[in-house]
């Protein structure tokens, strides 16, 4: 799989990023081995996990980060992995009270450390913002952790392009890290927020988009393949689809990108999701996106996506720009 250097890092990632939110949970313990395993000998790197995962069901705290803790581990495979986690997230059950205090901040890093059984993590991403919060006192945290070689870069994740800008410039006048990426929800899909229940996401938007053109913060997109609404509506069963996806989903621009979709990869002979993942690693600024990958097959086709490279002009002619 082809790589991209995360600009002003050293950070060498894969093409795609592999999600993980299902693994040691909806995905069991040894599926999930072999899945991790699989996506090292498709050529992945990019691992993406967060303490939350998946504390929405019953069972142990951040499955999803033990059970990678324990692949690597056990495969003895922690140098082959840019492995990123995420904290700062709110309690599940107060989503509007933040959790991004100092303190809050260091023992969620250091309870990650431990379920991930490595002493740094690659890339710390913060999973909300708290707006109230001065930036400054955040980047002054993180940089800590940085000193104490407890993680090496960090970025944040459903935050505005207004507090990113803030951020950056906060760390560039005070001599400080700042961001070395943002992740938002992003794919080629249009989404209906109004359908999304939780109001702490932050997708791309017209100004979030200027702002990785301008300064060429890399953005790694989530939800990428739209939860595998254009793979399905090809296969004919985006009917399938839970009744809240296809709320989000549901909208004439997407049945019109769905016929662009199919019209390029049949001129080009690719796959639908090539053109997916395609349109998001075409953008003038470092994308990598990570996908929620359920099976071996889904994961083989999403990892081939990481070596097609479609040009400015056919990602526009998606958009519907072009037409
Ligand atoms: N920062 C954040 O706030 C945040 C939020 C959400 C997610 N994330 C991260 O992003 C990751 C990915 O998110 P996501 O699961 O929403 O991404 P996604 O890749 O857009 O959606 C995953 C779903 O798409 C379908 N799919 C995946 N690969 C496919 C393929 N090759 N062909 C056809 N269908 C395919 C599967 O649906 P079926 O199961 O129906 O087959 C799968 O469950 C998560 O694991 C997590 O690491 C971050």
């Amino acid at each position: 799989m082809r790589t991209a250097t995360l600009p002003s890092t050293d950070l060498d990632v894969s093409a795609i990023c592999l999600g993980t939110s299902d693994i040691g949970s909806k995905i069991e313990r040894r599926r999930s081995f072999r899945m991790l395993d699989q996506f090292l000998e498709l050529g992945g790197t990019f691992i993406d996990t967060a303490s939350v995962y998946a504390n929405w069901l019953p069972g142990p705290e951040s499955i999803s980060e033990k059970t990678i803790g324990e692949w690597l581990s056990s495969s003895g495979k922690r140098d082959r992995v840019v492995l990123a986690t995420k904290g700062a997230h709110p309690d599940l059950r107060t989503m509007h009270v933040s959790r991004l205090s100092r303190a809050e901040i260091v023992s969620d890093l250091d309870s990650s450390l431990r379920n991930l059984r490595t002493d740094v993590i690659d890339l710390y991403w913060l999973h909300r913002d708290d707006v109230r919060r001065p930036v400054g006192e955040i980047l002054e945290t993180l940089n800590e952790q940085v000193q104490a070689g407890k993680i090496r870069y960090f970025g944040c994740s459903n935050w505005t392009a207004q507090r990113i800008r803030e951020a950056q410039d906060h760390a560039a006048a005070h001599g400080l890290q700042g961001f070395a990426g943002d992740q938002m929800m992003w794919s080629l899909a249009v989404i209906d927020r109004s359908a999304i229940a939780d109001t702490t996401i932050v997708g791309m938007d017209d100004e979030l988009r200027r702002l990785h053109v301008t300064s060429g913060l890399a953005a790694i997109p989530y939800t990428s393949q739209a939860n595998g609404l254009f793979q399905k509506m090809a296969a004919g069963v985006a009917g399938d689809m839970r009744p809240n996806l296809q709320a989000v989903y549901a909208s004439p621009q997407n049945h019109a990108r769905f016929e662009r979709v199919m019209a390029l990869a049949r001129e080009l002979s690719t796959t639908v999701t090539a053109i997916v993942l395609g349109y998001l690693q075409a953008q003038p600024f470092t994308t990598v996106p990570i996908v929620g990958c359920q099976s071996p097959q889904q994961l083989a086709d999403s990892a081939a996506a990481g070596d097609v490279l479609l040009t400015p002009e056919q990602a526009a002619y998606l958009e519907g720009a072009a037409t």
